[in-house]
């Protein structure tokens, strides 16, 4: 399951799995826009690729789009949180439904995938939760405390899920990169400016889906310019 597949890093990621030969589960909230990115995969074989419903900022669609995963497929065995927005702000510009809807992307969205998907990653022995965090979740980046916090609490919850659900199997991953060249960080990448790829994170997911049990990494910060971290 990835969150997020219409676009940006999401998309990408459908890509690189599809071409691993994964099946996969899309969410994203606008089914037309989905199902064009998934006609633009390479190759695509779409009986391996399933599109579903879903809204980070309507609790329901998480629980039922594992539901409607398994309906499918009749397993799971990972889960991609990618989904995320950016909220560029002063600090003392504080807005509680702005926080809100951040929270609830960032935050209470991949809490929420990830126990409706726990039973079936439990089930599988080996499952993955990969939670696309952010330089973010690392350091503080000025200009954005409602999105940093809401990364900090996003590691938080990768601990969380590390640490709890480890004796079952399940390996939980936070990628952390600087700026990556999609929609988000348009506006905040200078001219000329050398940035992360879309697809060299998709490598990256695809090469943490791809490690035994006994070869997890907890954390992976990724570095477009020496001095990020
Ligand atoms: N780009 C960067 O520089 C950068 C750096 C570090 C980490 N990240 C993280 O990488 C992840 C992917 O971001 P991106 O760079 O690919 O940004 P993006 O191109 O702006 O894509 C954001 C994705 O999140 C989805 N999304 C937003 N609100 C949603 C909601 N309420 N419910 C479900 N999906 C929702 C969007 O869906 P719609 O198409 O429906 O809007 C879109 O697919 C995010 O978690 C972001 O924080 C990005």
């Amino acid at each position: 399951m990835i969150s997020g597949a219409a676009r940006g890093m999401g998309l990408e990621f459908a890509r690189r799995l599809h071409a691993d030969g994964y099946t996969l589960s899309l969410g994203a909230r606008n089914a037309r826009a989905l199902a064009e990115a998934v006609g633009t995969i390479d190759g695509l074989d779409d009986t391996r690729v399933l599109q579903c419903h879903y809204d980070a900022q309507d609790p329901d669609t998480a629980k039922a789009w594992v539901d409607r995963t398994i309906e499918r497929f009749g397993r799971l065995d990972a889960l991609v949180n990618n989904a995320g927005i950016l909220r560029l702000h002063q600090f003392d510009d504080y807005d509680e439904a702005k926080f809100d809807e951040v929270l609830d992307v960032n935050l209470k969205g991949p809490y929420r995938l990830t126990i409706a998907a726990l039973p079936h990653l439990r089930a599988c022995g080996a499952g993955r939760i990969v939670n696309i965090n952010s330089r973010s979740g690392l350091l503080y980046r000025p200009g954005s405390a409602d999105y940093n916090i809401s990364k900090h609490a996003n590691m938080a919850l990768t601990h969380a899920a590390r640490h709890e659900f480890w004796e079952d199997g399940v390996r939980t991953t936070a990628i952390c990169p600087g700026p990556v060249a999609t929609d988000m960080s348009a506006d905040d990448i200078a001219a000329g400016m050398e940035v992360t790829q879309p697809g060299s994170v998709a490598a990256i997911v695809s090469m943490v889906l791809s490690m035994p049990n006994t070869a997890s990494i907890p954390v992976i910060p990724v570095c477009c310019d020496l001095n990020a971290m």
